[in-house]
Order: C-alpha cells, then structure tokens, then sequence
C-alpha cells in the first residue's frame, strides 16, 4: 500500500487526509494518506524516512513550504518562482517539488468569472499564499495589485514579479486601492473566528462603497467558510468565493501529480463539505 501524508506543524486539524483518502478509496487506488505533525528539528530525519520508507508523495503546509526546498532533488519554474512548494512527489527515492496552491486559485476564479485575461486583481497580503496567487493571475494575463500591512512585503513581491514577468503588478497603500473586477483576502486577520482585526486597517476594506467595486471577492480563509470579507462582499451583490475552492482544486492538482489520474472532484467536495 502507497503512503501519502501532509507534513506541517501542527497538521491534525488538516482537511487533506478525508479529501485524498475519499478520492483514494473512490478510484480503488491502495494507498493511504497520514498526517506527518513534524517539529523543525525532526524535518532532516523525516525527510530521510520520506525516501527511503519510502512515502510516495507529500503535501507541504505551514511552516514548511519554503525550508522543504532545501531538501529536494528537482523543483519545477513554477514553485521555484513562487518561491515554495506545497506538494513532493518521490519518484525512486528522489523528491521532486511542485506548488499547486496557484492552480488551485487560478481554478476557483475562473470557476466565478471566467478567463482571468485583462481583469483586475487586487490582493491583500503579502505571504506564501499571496505570492503563489499572484503568480497564478500573472500567468493569466491579470493585472495584479497587492496591498499590505507591511508595504514592504508587498513592494518586494511587485519588483520581483514585475521583473519576471515583464508583467503589471503594483505595489498599493490604503488610498491608492481603487477599482477592480476581483479582490482576494489572503491575510489570516479573521481566522478561527479572531475579531481583532475590527479594530485594524484590514476593517476599511469591508466599506460597501469600497466592495461595490468588484464583481467577485475571494477569502482563502475557510474558518470559518463565510469570512466577515465574504459577508460584507455578498450584502452588496459581488460574487463571492469561499476559501474551501482554492483548498478543493490544489488537492486536486496533487492527486493527480502522485497517481497520474484525473481527481475524482466530487468526491473530494463532498468529503470536504461534511468535515468543513
Ligand atoms: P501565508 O503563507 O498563508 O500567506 P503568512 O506568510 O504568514 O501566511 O502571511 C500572512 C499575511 O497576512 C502577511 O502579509 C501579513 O501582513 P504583514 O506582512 O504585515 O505581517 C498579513 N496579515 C496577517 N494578519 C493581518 C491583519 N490583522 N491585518 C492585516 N494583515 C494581516
């Protein structure tokens, strides 16, 4: 039986195992996906076991994204260019990285509104995920701004991504964030139910007039599912994208990478759904 499992820290609340055992198990496929809860000074020694157990794949989540590249034998342009991987593929005992969180996002927009070419994104935050969306719309012909608390962050992600794409991505402050067709939250400021971030910038972006703007808004946070971005976004009739979707399709992206096949995406909704 193959071995898969998601290495993070802490990882026992990850939604991975029920969405790839439930596709598993669907496609008859003998395998079995864990959890791998690593603390840093055991990730050499874990990535040891990885090849020669051997585990056949990985999901990479917090913190590991960036620090597992050091470890890898190849890593495809799209996650060196991101700049981290969130998914191993062992092929012979020799790790190879990719990164899926941009095809996971790439695939929920479009599901809202179609082919991303021309339109307008404004992102919020700086981090892991903001670069791997960024490098998604940018691949697909977005104009890309990106807004964060530390506007160094985002300047650094702009210069570069700019450069690399010969591409539009603008670093914005507060006042300079105007019209768009799509808004993304990717900043953790509303998660498991955290109601400080009232009291902070992030809170100006929630004004109607401002959402009124955008024909859809995304959250990449799913706890919970209706984020108070997402509430406020539906009150003033913009389409509205639940995290759970970026979560859905990277999994999927995954799947396939390990087993070859097409994922069973139903499936892995519906497994998702009941355990959300
Ligand atoms: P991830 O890998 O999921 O993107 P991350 O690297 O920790 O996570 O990035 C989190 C982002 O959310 C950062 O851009 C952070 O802003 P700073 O760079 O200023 O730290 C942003 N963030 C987190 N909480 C926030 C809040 N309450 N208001 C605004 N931005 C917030």
């Amino acid at each position: 039986m193959k071995q898969y499992g998601i290495l993070a820290y802490p990882a026992k609340h990850s939604l991975s195992p029920v969405m790839h055992n439930a596709a598993f198990k669907a496609l008859g496929i003998d395998a079995q996906y864990g959890v791998f809860e690593k603390q840093e000074h055991e990730l050499a020694g874990f990535i040891d076991e990885v090849r020669e157990e051997p585990v056949s794949g990985l999901s990479v989540s917090l913190p590991y994204k960036e620090e597992i590249m050091e470890y890898l034998d190849e890593i495809e342009e799209a996650a060196q260019k991101i700049g981290a991987v969130n998914t191993v593929v062992n092929k012979g005992s020799l790790l190879y990285g990719f990164n899926t969180d941009w095809i996971g996002s790439n695939r929920a927009l479009t599901e809202a509104v179609g082919s991303l070419e021309g339109k307008v994104v404004m992102i919020i935050g700086a981090g892991g995920s903001a670069r791997a969306i960024a490098y998604g719309c940018l691949q697909a012909g977005a104009h890309v701004f990106i807004k964060n608390r530390t506007k160094e962050k985002a300047d650094m992600i702009a210069i570069e991504f700019a450069e690399l794409f010969k591409s539009h991505i603008h670093s914005v402050t507060l006042g300079e964030m105007g019209t768009g067709d799509i808004l993304i939250n990717t900043t953790s400021a509303w998660l498991n139910g955290n109601e400080d971030w009232q009291d902070e910038e992030i809170a100006s972006y929630l004004k109607a007039e401002y959402l009124a703007n955008y024909e859809a808004v995304m959250d990449i946070v799913y706890n919970p599912l209706m984020t108070p971005l997402l509430e406020a976004a539906s009150e003033v009739g913009c389409k509205i994208i639940t995290g759970d979707k970026m979560l859905l399709y990277q999994a999927c992206e995954q799947f396939k990478l390990w087993t070859g096949k097409c994922a069973p995406v139903e499936v892995i909704r519906e497994a998702l759904e009941m355990n959300l």
